[in-house]
């Protein structure tokens, strides 16, 4: 027996999965719905070996992307547009501030760097630097490169730390360099025990790549 204001979280998280997945149709920059499937799957699997607040972390996945830039106007309202939808379904004060709080410190540019407040937020964020690398996060990097026509690899250009203003205003970087100017140091950026065990693999997988990738390149395989 539940009071009458206590919400159905089955319910609720049935139903941001529709909306989510509606609102992410035909996404084209590497937030889409399947993104999404996938760092939720992670989260929930963190999650339960961290002791996180399921519920949060589930939610804060779904939604961590719906306020990007990228799908807004601006971040302010993309940020509205989450809170909306999740008085829409009735969620309380508290657990709206903290999925809000998770979805604001992890999701934005400005938010990378940014120390995180609860044990969900590093769940969430575990999750979501994890299908950045691997099998998964060596597709979307190309994909991504692709996309904003960026070259597979050119030996001349350096990684963006290595550029100066000048050349990183005129250069494009390179799929390749993307590896060494994020992909790579995700691994040691993983908050929770949990993630930096799901990582390794996934590091060692893209270090493999990446010497089988020179050694073609040179044509010595
Ligand atoms: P998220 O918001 O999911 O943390 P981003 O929006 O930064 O990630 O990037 C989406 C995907 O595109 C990621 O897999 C990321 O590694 C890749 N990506 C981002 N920037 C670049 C880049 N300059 N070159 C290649 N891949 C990139
Ligand atoms: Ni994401």
């Amino acid at each position: 027996c539940r009071s009458n204001d206590a919400i159905d979280k089955n319910e609720v998280i049935t139903n941001t999965i529709a909306y989510v997945q509606n609102a992410l149709e035909g996404e084209g920059t590497g937030h889409d719905w399947w993104h999404i499937d996938r760092v939720t799957k992670l989260t929930k699997k963190i999650a339960e070996k961290e002791n996180a607040n399921m519920f949060i972390c589930i939610m804060a996945a779904l939604l961590h992307d719906i306020a990007d830039e990228k799908l807004n106007e601006s971040e302010k309202i993309g940020i509205k547009k989450v809170r909306s939808w999740l008085a829409s379904q009735s969620v309380d004060h508290e657990a709206t501030e903290q999925i809000m709080d998770i979805i604001t410190s992890i999701s934005f540019k400005g938010g990378n760097g940014l120390q995180l407040n609860s044990v969900e937020a590093k769940v969430v964020q575990d999750a979501d630097r994890l299908d950045a690398i691997g099998a998964i996060g060596i597709a979307r990097c190309f994909v991504y490169s692709g996309a904003t026509s960026s070259p597979i690899h050119d030996p001349f250009i350096k990684p963006r730390e290595h550029m100066t203003k000048e050349e990183y205003r005129h250069n494009k970087s390179t799929a390749i360099n993307h590896f060494y100017e994020k992909l790579l140091k995700l691994k040691d950026l993983m908050n929770t025990e949990t993630g930096k065990q799901l990582a390794i693999e996934r590091h060692r997988f893209m270090e493999m790549f990446l010497d089988e990738f020179y050694e073609e390149w040179e044509g010595r395989r």
